[in-house]
């Protein structure tokens, strides 16, 4: 099996997940994106949707989807989104596709977070993957010369501006052996708007595509 196979295994299992008459937070990426494909075949089970992406809302709309504000809903029965890297603890890294501030409202609105992915981002430590910050793009340089005070090698995502506006730094060179501290550490830098480290708020339930079956892990 390749790895797209493995995500579309893991994005159909999720929807034996999804329960009647829910909310459903939708993700960011290509993982995402088999999942969305088969959200019509469960469309009478969905009372709403909200989306994490400008991206993932234009391919929800275009199957005919009315999306729900965030801002209106005080709860969401599930979210399910993808991941860049998870652990046995099922703290993520994300932000690969730039989504993360969104992604990170929606899963901390979400009672229960599904993660689906292939089996190649399933790691024992988090930080071979750079790990994202949306920052404001006056405070760049600045949480780039902290990020390197942390052990961190600052890369500017060139071209990229986020959903509300901002900037992308990938950083390089992380062995994150305390995800939560970090993820705090980093959100303390004046001019981060979020970091890609979803460790305060790891994912409930992994679905990792492997190559003969979808291997199920709950927190
Ligand atoms: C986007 C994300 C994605 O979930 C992450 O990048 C994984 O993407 P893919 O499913 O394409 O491998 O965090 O911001």
């Amino acid at each position: 099996m390749d790895t797209n196979q493995m995500k579309k295994i893991a994005a159909e299992e999720a929807l034996k997940y999804i329960p009647e008459n829910s909310m459903i937070g939708i993700g960011t990426g290509s993982t995402v994106n088999y999942f969305i494909d088969k959200l019509p075949t469960i469309k009478d089970k969905i009372a709403g949707v909200v989306a994490s992406s400008k991206v993932t809302a234009t391919k929800l709309r275009a199957l005919g989807f009315i999306l729900t504000d965030p801002n209106s809903v005080d709860e969401l029965s599930i979210y399910v989104d993808g991941a860049d890297e998870v652990n046995s603890n099922l703290q993520m890294i994300k932000g690969g596709g730039a989504a993360l501030t969104g992604e990170k409202i929606i899963a901390a609105i979400a009672k229960k977070f599904i993660c689906i992915a292939d089996s190649s981002k399933k790691v024992a430590v988090l930080g071979k993957f750079p790990l994202p910050i949306e920052v404001i793009p006056i405070a760049r340089s600045f949480v780039a010369r902290n990020i390197v005070k942390l052990g961190g090698f600052p890369v500017y995502r060139e071209g990229l501006i986020t959903d509300y506006g901002n900037q992308i730094i990938d950083v390089w060179n992380l062995e994150i052996l305390e995800p939560i501290k970090l993820e705090q550490e980093i959100n303390n830098i004046p001019g981060v708007v979020t970091n890609g480290l979803f460790a305060n708020r790891p994912a409930d339930i992994l679905l990792l595509g492997t190559e003969n079956s979808v291997v199920t892990t709950a927190r």
